[in-house]
């Protein structure tokens, strides 16, 4: 796949082959100058955000922990960054604790077997 201009004004940029990226796997990717959060959900859905926590720009590879710091449960849908404990809906990206917040999530798709985010320019 080539990058290609989107309707958004961005470009799409291959990160993985799709076979590649499981049901529930969690995976960083450097696309453009910016680190980028993949996470492919249980209904096979890709979602994808700026790695960078929105608290204090702590970098979420080292500090996003996909259990809360408080300790084991079953909701496999947060991630908690570690620096200070915000937590992340990774469907929605949505701040759970504090609310208000919200991962910068960029658009994905796959085509021809090939997973793409699009980063928009500029940002
Ligand atoms: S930098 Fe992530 S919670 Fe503070």
């Amino acid at each position: 796949m080539s990058d290609a201009a989107n309707e958004a004004g961005g470009e799409k940029h291959y990160v993985c082959d799709d076979h590649d990226l499981w049901a529930d796997e969690m995976t960083f990717f450097e696309v453009d100058q910016r680190k980028v959060m993949v996470w492919r959900d249980l209904e096979e859905e890709v979602h994808a955000y700026n790695a960078t926590c929105p608290h204090q720009d702590r970098d979420l590879e080292e500090t996003g922990k996909r259990q809360c710091v408080c300790g084991p449960h079953d909701d496999t849908t947060t991630l908690t960054c570690s620096a200070h404990s915000w937590e992340f809906d990774l469907e929605s990206g949505e701040g759970l604790n504090p609310t208000g917040t919200h991962l910068n999530e960029y658009e994905t798709g796959i085509e021809d077997g090939q997973i793409y985010v699009v980063v928009p320019e500029g940002s």
